[in-house]
């Protein structure tokens, strides 16, 4: 039986359409996903959309249509985002759905049947923004809110409360004994700072008076539920019915881990006696010009024309090359337009094209069985054994950059290799120990490239399969067998030319003033 190996990323919000933020989570963990199917796992990659809420009601109001219509309409771009970008997610899940419902109500049934939910009263203060309540530790040192909360009213309210503070000790205790909970580290090192006050109980409902548009409490129908609640849920009201309970890996920005998915969620799995997901792989921020890209500054949705312009895996790879998963990457044209010149038309397009020439001029379109062996053959070898191994780690860690940047080295050396070895000049050399350099040279400029285009599949699946295919090597569904260095390409034909990555002309930006 194959290993299953369960991935989710965080639902978005369906109150605008989808930006860069959005888009990288889901390429993120595609090519998580494409990496561990080729290694023979049977996975389960799960994204969708988190529908309820005061934001989304007050948006289809504002337009005077019901929430579901508008809803229906956001669904329609995000479901296309993820086709541009060639996601390949498995299932969808709408938190409309009633699916997702069913166990969003039999959660707060159980949790209230169990004594894990009490009826409460308050006087706070509430973000309508945030949708959230605030304690005074949230105020800026001045005493005045943060602008991320909008207008801050006091409310008085009855509600239900979730008994969150009850399980703190036991989540202090679940991170000091899992500390691979959080990758990256340091930020589980975050979430243990924040555990280091007393937690408040969760208010996980919201009257209808002020809010209708979510999923009501089976035990008061007055109410309906909060919307972390909801949508946490989603995890694993997904695959109920399949038991690929607990998740592999939650992959999820910085600003949703504390408090919702390190802190909630693992607290509500707790109490109804799950278990919680085995990672949470939280990645940072895109910001542009060093503004967080977002719905709200209005920065981050043109960045998504790359993708018809340049392609959607020049983009995928852009954004997994760029980004240290953890840390803030910057999105600029400039950068953008430089790794897709230098990193995939230089380094990468113009060396299968350089080998493609040489095979059709010299050999008839057969890649040649390698002759002579010497240091430099001997080194491109080594060189790869040691790139396989130091990209598996990387990938293992989920730190796709670094694996990409190991794998550019070895291409840089490929190039490096065909440099040194000039192969036009030993075409034209009568000896037949330059021959035999030839053929060698241009057999390991074949099975680099086509291991290259092996392991880069999950990251650029539809350019490496055209690769392949101009090498005249079929696709593979798997890694097994595939990344040893061999002379599978030996007599295989390849393609006159092969333009991977067309030179393109940008429209130019608007002059400044
Ligand atoms: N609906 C909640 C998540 C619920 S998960 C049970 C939400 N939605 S969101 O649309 O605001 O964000 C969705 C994901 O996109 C989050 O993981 C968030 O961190 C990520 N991004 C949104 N903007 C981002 C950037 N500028 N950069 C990178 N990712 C960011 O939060």
């Amino acid at each position: 039986m194959p290993r299953s190996f369960y991935i989710t990323t965080a639902i978005d919000y369906a109150n605008g359409a989808p930006h860069l933020g959005h888009a990288y989570e889901k390429v993120l963990a595609d090519v998580i996903a494409r990496y561990r199917r080729m290694q023979g796992c049977q996975v389960h990659l799960l994204t969708g959309l988190d529908e309820h809420g005061q934001k989304v009601q007050q948006t289809a109001q504002q337009r005077n249509i019901e929430p579901q219509v508008f809803v229906d309409e956001i669904a329609v771009g995000f479901r296309q985002m993820l086709v541009d970008l060639g996601i390949s997610n498995d299932d969808y899940i709408r938190t409309t759905e009633t699916r997702h419902k069913k166990v969003v109500q039999d959660f707060l049934q159980r949790l209230h049947d169990q004594g894990f939910i009490y009826l409460g009263t308050k006087t706070d203060w509430y973000s309508t923004r945030q949708e959230q309540f605030l304690t005074d530790k949230d105020r800026n040192p001045d005493g005045s809110w943060p602008d991320i909360y909008g207008e801050v009213t006091q409310t008085t309210e009855e509600n239900y409360y979730f008994k969150l503070s009850q399980f703190q000790p036991w989540l202090v205790d679940y991170l000091a004994t899992h500390p691979d909970f959080v990758n990256p580290r340091f930020r589980q090192k975050q979430v243990l700072e924040f555990l280091k006050e007393p937690m408040n109980d969760l208010c996980i409902s919201r009257p209808k008076t002020r809010l209708t548009w979510g999923i009501e409490l089976p035990f008061d129908r007055n109410y309906v539920t909060y919307v972390w609640f909801d949508a946490l849920t989603n995890y694993y009201s997904a695959v109920v019915d399949r038991g690929l309970w607990p998740a592999d890996v939650h992959v999820i920005g910085k600003d949703i881990l504390s408090p919702p998915h390190a802190v909630y969620w693992p607290c509500m799995l707790k109490a109804l006696g799950l278990d919680p997901p085995k990672q949470l792989l939280v990645h940072g921020w895109w910001t542009i010009n060093n503004q967080k890209a977002s719905k709200s500054a209005g920065n981050a949705g043109s960045t998504l024309s790359y993708v018809s312009t340049h392609g959607a895996d020049a983009f995928r790879y852009y954004l997994c090359r760029e980004m240290v998963v953890g840390q803030d990457a910057d999105f600029s044209a400039v950068s953008f337009v430089n790794r897709y010149k230098a990193d995939l038309g230089n380094n990468l397009g113009n060396l299968v094209n350089r080998l493609l020439n040489m095979v059709g001029r010299n050999y008839a379109g057969s890649i040649p069985a390698a002759a002579a062996d010497e240091p430099l053959e001997q080194g491109l070898r080594a060189l790869w054994t040691e790139t396989e191994a130091k990209l598996h780690k990387a990938i293992d860690e989920y730190q796709v950059s670094h694996a990409l940047e190991t794998l550019w080295v070895f291409i840089s050396a490929m190039n490096a290799y065909i440099e040194a070895r000039a192969p036009w000049k030993l075409a034209k050399s009568p000896e037949a120990a330059d021959r035999a350099r030839l053929d060698s040279c241009l057999a390991h400029v074949a099975e680099g490239l086509r291991l290259v285009a092996t392991v880069l599949l999950p990251v650029m699946p539809v350019a490496c399969a055209k690769l392949l295919v101009n090498i005249g090597r079929p696709v593979p569904g798997s890694f097994a067998g595939q990344l040893q260095w061999s002379q599978v390409c030996t007599l295989s034909k390849v393609a006159e030319a092969c333009i991977l990555f067309p030179p393109v002309d940008l429209p130019a930006p608007p002059a400044s003033v």
